[in-house]
């Protein structure tokens, strides 16, 4: 039986920006996304049936097509019948080291896992835009997982333009293992509150959405500037999240009074994270964090940028 291990890593937003509604009732972003080597690990196997196993030992992860790497199976199986046929089905195991439900697309970097690993396990020879078209129907954030490293992504956020790499960048990310922040309700909250600020028409929302190619934060990312990186942080989605959530907005203000570059939520949350220019600068503000928060609930993390996603090893 073939089988392949892939390393599905997580990402964090230096940029979220909701700028309107599109016809699909999803919102229009603008985001810069980076992966960090922070990861899960997938590993794919053929079965001689056609069904699809799925493995996980964390209890808060579904084993059903309510699981998004569950779903990026059938996806293959729908769009490549011959192949099911004849490879036979996949059993997939997750070794889950990214928190769920923290806003740093840890499903969806499963499912990109499971894309690729059932690409090779049935010899399809798909391209990394196949992939990325087929991981678009499955979530607004596949496409940039298999992809990864430091991208602008528009759209539903399925529209990735790479930027130069960033690796080597630590940051320190935290997040209460018991708090989960349902996304569906972060954007709903959001549009209640902001709808009247998004663009009106099809002019400005690509005016608004073209912007970013040449704005601060994408200079400052091609220069390398990580102190300039750290100032121009910024997530649309803090305005709804950080007033609901009391224990996010303490744990961002924490980080930030220790961090001397910049901090802030990723996604949805309630990851929140801080940059940190070495190794020695993220260990020393992690500790201050834990000394200062000493719940237990509360996981912490030190990693680095990295420059990509989804890879087999
Ligand atoms: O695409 P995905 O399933 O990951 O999105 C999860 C939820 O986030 C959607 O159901 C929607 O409520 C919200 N969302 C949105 N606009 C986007 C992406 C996500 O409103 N561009």
């Amino acid at each position: 039986m073939k089988s392949y291990t892939l390393i599905a890593p997580a990402k964090i937003n230096l940029h979220l920006e909701i700028i309107g509604i599109r016809p699909d009732n999803y919102h229009e972003l603008v985001m810069i996304m980076q992966t960090v080597d922070l990861a899960d690990r997938v590993e794919v196997k053929s079965l001689s049936t056609d069904e699809i196993i799925l493995h996980c030992g964390h209890p808060n992860v579904p084993l059903d097509e309510t699981n998004l790497a569950y779903r990026a199976a059938q996806l293959m199986q729908q769009e490549f019948p011959d192949a099911l046929i004849e490879s036979g089905g996949v059993d997939i195991t997750l070794h889950k080291h990214i928190p769920v439900a923290a806003g740093l697309a840890g499903g969806s970097g499963n499912a990109a896992a499971v894309l690729v690993g059932i690409d090779l396990l049935w010899e399809l020879g798909l391209t990394q835009i196949d992939l990325q078209k087929l991981g678009a129907r499955l979530g607004s954030d596949v496409p940039f997982c298999i992809s990864g490293g430091t991208a602008i992504a528009t759209g539903r956020g399925e529209a990735i333009s790479p930027l130069p790499s960033l690796e080597g960048i630590y940051v320190v990310l935290g997040k209460y293992q018991s708090l989960e922040v349902s996304t569906p309700w972060a954007y709903t909250t959001y549009r209640h509150e902001f709808e009247h600020q998004y663009a009106q028409d099809l002019d400005s929302l690509a005016d608004r959405s073209h912007r970013i190619h040449s704005g601060d934060l994408v200079r400052a990312i091609v220069a390398t500037d990580t102190v300039k990186i750290g100032k121009l942080l910024y997530n649309d989605l803090e305005k709804v999240v950080l007033p609901a959530y009391p224990l996010v907005s303490q744990l961002r203000a924490e980080f930030q009074r220790h961090a001397n570059l910049g901090t802030m939520m990723s996604g949805s949350g309630p990851t929140v994270f801080s940059l940190a220019s070495s190794r020695a600068q993220a260990e020393v503000l992690y500790h201050q964090v834990r000394a200062a928060i000493p719940d237990p609930d509360l996981e912490l993390f030190v990693a680095q940028f990295c420059d990509r996603g989804v890879r087999v090893i």
